[in-house]
């Protein structure tokens, strides 16, 4: 159980905002994993959100089966921000999160996003201005990077303020932005602003970040850092079932029964169906033409598969496709194709990194 203000959580793990990905067919799929914790959309325009247009519905659309659910902004003109805020409180969200991590220029040549670390007054004074405004319905909270680059690593007096402020949970990242996705997640990074959020309130939880690829290393980054839990963002795009998984992990200390290779395409096929139900045919298409190469990672040999769903034009095409290679496995679609243990002694016997799902889901 943890505890963000007024929201109770049944576990520690959260799913990540993950820009042009965890829409909401995808947090379905997770959900439908049997993940209960909390979620978040992509960060979202302020400007987007009060006007409505077509793309920002799409990336606030929720429903009751995508509870709780937080919703990310960006920005830093505090008016704007704040009725966003109340805009986004009365359309579902259960927490707002400011985002203070985003390395894009786009976002940062504002002083939005991971610039925020640069201007920690401007930055309390906004945050304080969003919990006047929606902070009686809901916690705001904030997901930060370590620093805007290795000069100045101003996390953990930011994030000290901040929960002084009020702001109800901190997740950190553990990289400067100059460091986009590059190395490896600074552990002793995130204990530093894990122990600062601490120090300013110890009911306020502090979420680790970065480089989780399997259950086994989000119990290693709550072991290294104390944090009180932990949020996944690349690693579970092609295998929506790692949140529960991490979270039956955390809670049991050891796994559930793994997903079989159809259950594992059973997830892509569910996201499939969400996406159709909220996108025209084309946009489902094309996105899980994307995603078969996500999930590959964690379906064993697949070329075959891959090409035809590469190929594919239609659903019926996608379901036939998925049909034939379970039919061509054989008694193989019943059994876990990789475990998280063989994921986890690949990554750990080659430090494999998650580099380069970064470059492959970020030119999705
Ligand atoms: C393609 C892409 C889009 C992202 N979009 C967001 C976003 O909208 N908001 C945010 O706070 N972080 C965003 N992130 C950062 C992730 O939430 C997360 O902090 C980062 O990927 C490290 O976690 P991981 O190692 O589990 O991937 C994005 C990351 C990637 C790769």
């Amino acid at each position: 159980m943890l505890r963000i203000g007024s929201l109770s959580l049944p576990t520690p793990v959260m799913l990540a905002p993950v820009a042009g990905h965890c829409d909401l067919p995808f947090r379905l799929v997770v959900r439908g994993c049997g993940f209960m914790g909390l979620a978040f959309t992509d960060l979202l325009c302020p400007h987007g959100v009060l006007k409505q247009n077509r793309q920002t519905q799409y990336l606030m659309a929720t429903c009751e089966a995508d509870r709780p659910l937080g919703m990310q902004l960006y920005g830093r003109e505090p008016d704007l921000m704040c009725e966003a805020a109340r805009w986004a409180v009365d359309h579902g969200a259960d927490t707002i999160d400011i985002n203070m991590g985003c390395p894009v220029d786009k976002v940062t040549k504002t002083f939005a996003g991971s610039k925020m670390l640069c201007i920690p007054d401007e930055t309390v004074r906004l945050a304080e201005r969003l919990i006047a405004t929606v902070g009686d319905r809901v916690p705001v909270t904030a997901k930060l990077r370590l620093g805007y680059d290795s000069e100045e690593l101003t996390a953990p007096a930011l994030a000290r303020r901040l929960v002084e402020a009020g702001i109800r949970c901190i997740t950190i990242h553990g990289r400067t932005a100059a460091l986009r996705f590059k190395g490896s997640v600074d552990l002793p990074g995130i204990a530093r602003v894990v122990e600062s959020v601490h120090e300013a309130d110890p009911s306020v939880p502090c979420i680790g970040n970065g480089d989780i690829r399997t259950p086994f290393d989000a119990q290693r980054m709550i072991d290294a850092t104390g944090c009180d839990g932990v949020m996944i963002a690349r690693a579970c795009l092609g295998a929506p079932w790692l949140l529960c998984d991490t979270a039956y992990y955390i809670q049991h200390g050891q796994l559930p029964d793994e997903l079989t290779l159809r259950q594992r395409l059973g997830c892509l096929r569910q996201q499939f169906r969400h996406l159709l139900a909220h996108r025209e045919t084309r946009f489902a298409v094309n996105r899980i033409r994307q995603k078969i190469g996500i999930y590959s990672a964690h379906l064993g040999p697949c070329k075959s598969l891959r090409e035809d769903v590469i190929a594919m034009n239609t659903p019926a095409d996608f379901d036939a496709a998925v049909d034939r290679f379970l039919d061509n496995m054989g008694d193989a679609a019943d059994r876990v194709p990789v475990t998280w243990a063989q994921r986890d002694a690949i990554f750990c016997r080659e430090g494999r990194s998650l580099d380069a799902l970064a470059t492959a889901v970020t030119r999705c």
